[in-house]
């Protein structure tokens, strides 16, 4: 097939390239984010390949459409980012990457959460400028906490195991018990339960309308005092302006973010030379507790490399015109 590859980084081209010459797929790679303005550049291709922040919403969609476009490989799990209604309508076929690497991602959360509780990030700027002082540098152990786990699909199970073996109690919430993790000693609870028992709370369900914000004024005020909040999964998962304030009166002891609410227009490109424009996550940034990466949880070479060549086996697939092993299909609610 010939794909419209969007949103091209170095390193999604390098690890595609590795795997395109053994497939009979044909990709061209361009760097501007799909939306209704640069979905010409699908024309005459047979299937657009696409990450977290393109746009597939009603518009480009049906741009697509009259470009007689009706393939998209998702190269990523969520796809929050499509509206799957209007796509449904109007016939497209689309696939995704179910779990390239749970384990990148559960990895990179735990990363977030060791980084603040024992402040590594503070400790590598002063050992570089010769400033060996303890000072302010006080943490805690993971060991004995209890950390509630949102979301126990593939990427919440790989972690539930990490702070098991940290020695942690674990807690879960999802609306699906998983038996193994029962089996491991994890206790599923009602979320109402879970919010007020946990010092680490770590959100690994998808966003969904009803995950919206599940992260609010409301549920932050059931939390405990000094609750430890990790988010690696979508950024609207948590209100942030409620967290902001959270993070001033103290109810909120650190937090960790790989995904922003607004990081449509800010992440995956480099800013530095931009004067910042986004009030909250300037706000966001002057908290010593607080530690934000851009969503980069996934990007591991392991997980690249699952990603390429999943999403090839999705395009043969889909041209042989076989059942789809990853299609993403919409579901009335
Ligand atoms: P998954 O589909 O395997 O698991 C999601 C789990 O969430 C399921 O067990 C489901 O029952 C549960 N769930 C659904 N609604 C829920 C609710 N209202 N409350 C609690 N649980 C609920 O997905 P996977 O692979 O574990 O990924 C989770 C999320 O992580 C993805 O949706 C995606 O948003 C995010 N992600 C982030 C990455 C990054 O680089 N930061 C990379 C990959 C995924």
């Amino acid at each position: 097939m010939k794909v419209a590859f969007f949103s091209t980084k170095s390193y999604d081209r390098q690890s595609f390239d590795h795997y395109l010459p053994e497939s009979s797929h044909d990709f061209t790679y361009f760097e501007p984010k799909l939306d209704h303005n640069t979905v010409a550049l699908a024309k005459g291709f047979d299937a657009i390949c696409t990450f977290v922040n393109d746009h597939l919403d009603e518009k480009t969609l049906k741009k697509l459409s009259k470009l007689g476009v009706n393939t998209i490989v998702l190269r990523c799990a969520g796809y929050n980012q499509v509206d799957l209604k209007t796509a449904a309508e109007l016939g497209f076929k689309i696939c995704r990457v179910p779990a390239y690497s749970p384990e990148a991602v559960a990895e990179h959360a735990l990363a977030l959460l060791m980084t603040l509780s024992r402040k590594t990030h503070k400790a590598y700027n002063r050992v570089r400028e010769n400033n060996y002082s303890l000072e302010g540098l006080s943490g805690f152990n993971i060991n004995g906490k209890t950390a509630g786990v949102i979301g126990t699909g593939a990427i919440g199970r790989a972690f539930c195991k990490i702070m098991l073996g940290m020695g942690c109690k674990v807690l879960a919430y999802d609306p699906y018990e998983n038996e193994e993790l029962t089996s491991l000693g994890v206790e599923y609870l009602a979320l109402e339960e879970l919010l007020a028992s946990s010092d680490i709370i770590s959100l690994h369900c998808p966003l969904t309308p009803d995950t919206f914000h599940l992260i609010s004024q409301k549920t932050l005020a059931q939390m405990k005092d000094g609750v430890i909040i990790i988010n690696t999964s979508r950024g609207a998962l948590i209100e942030t302006k409620a967290v902001i304030k959270a993070l001033k009166s103290k109810k909120v002891g650190n937090l960790g973010i790989d995904v922003y609410e607004q990081e449509e227009d800010l992440f995956f490109q480099n800013r530095s030379e931009e004067i910042l424009q986004d009030e909250t996550i300037a706000r966001l940034m002057t908290f010593t507790n607080v530690l934000i990466t851009g969503h980069q949880a996934f990007l591991t070479n392991e997980a690249l490399a699952q990603i390429a060549t999943t999403t090839l086996e999705n395009l043969d697939e889909l041209e042989a015109g076989k059942k789809l092993t990853n299609e993403v299909v919409w579901k009335e609610e």
